[in-house]
């Protein structure tokens, strides 16, 4: 079983979601399946998701109060959410996250029973980004194979995920995001101390999705 986690980004709407999980609905496979969607379409999302668990992408470092545009962890818990996107490399980027505002929303995520996935692009932001407690996903997500179709080598991914899973104890799950596509996710998966993945992209429709959800390790 691998997990497989779509991150939608600022892409998508009601007839897109509604288009991609019918199509979902009769999928064969043992993987975990997280669809990360914009806030607007969680709702929909789980009353329609069936067995594909549904997550946010992003959620604020604080609990509660005047924070007007932000939604917290348990709003999107409120709203059918069991996983939020924290830390991606495009927050960290265009909005100025740090290691310790990535941290703290990974932490309100966990008060709101929700089990953050915090994306990480180098061991700083491992060491500096995740609570010390708590159920947690790791994505290690190069920021130089977002969206750019370059994969790092096997043996590069392969050293990330084991440094990665030395520093944390082996505590979670580690997923590897960055130009993940049904044409080369199970070599990916099949990647020593690889998880599962993180797709964005490729996740938007059944077409590119599908092959990837069902996809098994290359034996
Ligand atoms: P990509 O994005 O699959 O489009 O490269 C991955 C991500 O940003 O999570």
């Amino acid at each position: 079983m691998k997990i497989i986690a779509g991150n939608w980004k600022m892409n998508g709407d009601a007839a897109a979601l509604d288009a991609l999980l019918t199509e979902m609905q009769n999928i064969k496979t043992d993987n975990k399946i997280i669809l990360c969607l914009p806030a607007t379409l969680i709702s929909q999302a789980t009353g329609q998701a069936g067995r594909i668990a549904i997550g946010g992408q992003d959620c604020s470092a604080h609990s509660a109060g005047a924070f007007t545009g932000e939604i917290s962890a348990a709003q999107l818990a409120d709203a059918g959410a069991k996983y939020v996107i924290v830390g991606h490399s495009e927050r960290r980027s265009a909005h100025g996250e740090t290691n310790e505002i990535v941290r703290e929303k990974a932490q309100r995520a966990i008060e709101s029973g929700l089990t953050p996935i915090i994306c990480v692009s180098d061991m700083a932001q491992v060491d500096g980004s995740i609570p010390d407690t708590g159920d947690i996903i790791i994505a290690f997500e190069p920021v130089s194979a977002i969206g750019t179709g370059c994969v790092p080598a096997a043996d590069d991914i392969a050293k990330m995920h084991r440094v990665i899973a030395q520093r944390t104890g082996g505590r979670c799950p580690i997923l590897y995001g960055g130009s993940v596509k049904g044409a080369n996710v199970c070599e990916i998966i099949g990647i020593d101390k690889v998880d599962g993945v993180l797709v964005g992209g490729a996740s938007l429709t059944s077409d590119d999705f599908i092959p990837i959800s069902i996809c098994k390790v290359n034996q």
